[in-house]
């Protein structure tokens, strides 16, 4: 503004003027907007990240065991009003307030209660004890926070072994790109299945991009990080492409970093290990097992789990097979103004490239949905198109 006017005042340059406003409104285009800039009606959920906003949204339907059209008036169809306030959406507000409130007065603002701390997959909480669960089969819950077991091997240790298990020191800093193509299913399988095309460059540039065929009608979905910004194109979603601004934006960076593991010890910091436990494959839906059947594990592994932090309070847990000492799971958590945000990448299928060893299947699985990717072809140390990894081209009609 000062700069503005003071141009403005010397009065002469009308051309110069113009030139600043076009800048300056130019500048306000590529500054990511924030949640109250970019949706119409948002009263509680102001002033965060668009990629934090959405992960609220993801929060408050698994919470509750919700579709967004439990709230959202005819969403999932051409018609949805977001912005429209529904009696389920007020009450959802009203309890965002409850939450923070909860927080602020009883543990000094720290978020130890969340939507998910009562609700647990059901729209009304459960009030009382339940004897048949008391005395069944515990469900195995582990919490978010990881806190070194005594007799777990260190994470110094279980870091080196899959060092060693994914090819050596040596190998692994000769890895300098990596480029693959396969399959792909979303969201449950609806439009089919899309090609996948990841790229990834070292230390920390990845790409990862699903192109469904132009009939489905339904855009690509990608994921890019540059080394500095990170962007999302989700098809059938409410904003379509976004920058990434919130904790997504450090576990983008995480997930790039990871692709090459010879730099893993330096990624996070306080690395803590907890007890060995055993974790099962995400089953894929139904849908996706129909288009894709290398897609669906199920199996059951024995892990020994390791966290580290990252940059604002990114939490990153990692599970390594205690057989093979490759990397099963990283489950990392982002922030948000009513709990932790979780996004989960499966690990499977390791085969030996060039002497390291890869993993031709990935799931990814956030709050709102999962994609199963196959991949056929892996390529290692090859030119990669650096443009991919910044803001997504503009579709092109197919
Ligand atoms: C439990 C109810 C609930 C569910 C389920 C839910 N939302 Fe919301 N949604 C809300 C509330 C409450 C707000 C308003 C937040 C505020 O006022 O800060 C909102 C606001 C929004 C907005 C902003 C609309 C505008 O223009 O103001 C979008 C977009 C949105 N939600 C998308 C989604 C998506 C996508 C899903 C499914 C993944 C979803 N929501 C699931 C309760 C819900
Ligand atoms: C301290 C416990 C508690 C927490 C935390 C909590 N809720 Fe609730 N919530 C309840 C209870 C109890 C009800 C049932 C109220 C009733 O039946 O009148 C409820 C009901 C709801 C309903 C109405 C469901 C229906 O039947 O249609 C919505 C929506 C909701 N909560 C959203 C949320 C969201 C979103 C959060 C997190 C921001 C949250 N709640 C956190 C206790 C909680």
């Amino acid at each position: 503004m000062n700069s503005l006017s003071v141009r403005v005042a010397t009065g002469i340059a009308v051309a110069a003027f113009v030139g600043a406003l076009t800048s300056a409104r130019l500048e306000s285009q590529q500054r990511p907007l924030l949640s109250d800039q970019v949706f119409k009606n948002v009263q509680a959920l102001k002033g965060i990240p668009v990629d934090e906003f959405l992960g609220t949204m993801g929060i408050m339907a698994a919470s509750l065991q919700f579709d967004c059209s439990d709230c959202h008036v005819n969403a999932g169809t051409a018609n949805v009003d977001w912005a429209a306030d529904t009696p389920r959406k007020i009450t959802a507000r009203r309890m965002v307030n409850m939450v923070a409130a909860i927080n602020q007065n009883n543990f000094g603002g720290r978020q130890l209660v969340t939507c998910w701390t009562c609700h647990r997959n059901r729209d009304k909480p459960l009030m009382t004890p339940i004897i048949a669960t008391i005395y069944g089969t515990p469900t195995i819950e582990p919490d978010d926070v990881v806190t070194q077991f005594p007799g777990a091997d260190s994470p110094e240790s279980i870091l080196d072994r899959y060092i060693q298990a994914s090819g050596g020191t040596q190998r692994l800093a000769g890895l300098t790109s990596i480029s693959a193509r396969g399959t792909a299913v979303s969201f449950g399988g609806f439009g089919g299945g899309g090609t996948v095309e990841l790229i990834a460059k070292a230390p920390d540039k990845r790409s990862t991009m699903i192109l469904f065929k132009a009939e489905t009608n339904r855009g690509d979905q990608i994921r890019a990080y540059d080394g500095t910004t990170g962007w999302v194109r989700t098809p059938l979603n409410v904003v379509g492409e976004f920058q990434l601004l919130g904790s997504d934006l450090d576990g983008a960076r995480v997930d790039a970093q990871l692709s090459f593991p010879g730099q893993i010890k330096s990624i996070l910091t306080n690395w803590k290990s907890g007890p060995p436990t055993t974790i099962t494959d995400l089953p894929a839906p139904t849908s996706q097992a129909t288009v894709l059947q290398g897609a669906i594990g199920n199996q059951s592994h024995v892990v020994d789990v390791v966290q580290g932090t990252g940059p604002r309070g990114l939490l990153v847990t990692l599970y390594f097979d205690q057989q093979t000492g490759l990397l099963l799971r990283e489950l990392r958590f982002g922030l948000s103004p009513i709990g932790r945000v979780p996004t989960q990448i499966d690990f499977a299928d390791y085969r030996d490239v060039n002497g390291i060893k890869l993993p031709f299947r990935i799931t990814y699985a956030w709050l709102d949905g999962r994609d199963a990717i196959v991949l056929d072809d892996i390529r290692t140390n090859v030119p990669v198109d650096e443009t991919k990894f910044g803001r997504p081209a503009p579709l092109q009609p197919r």
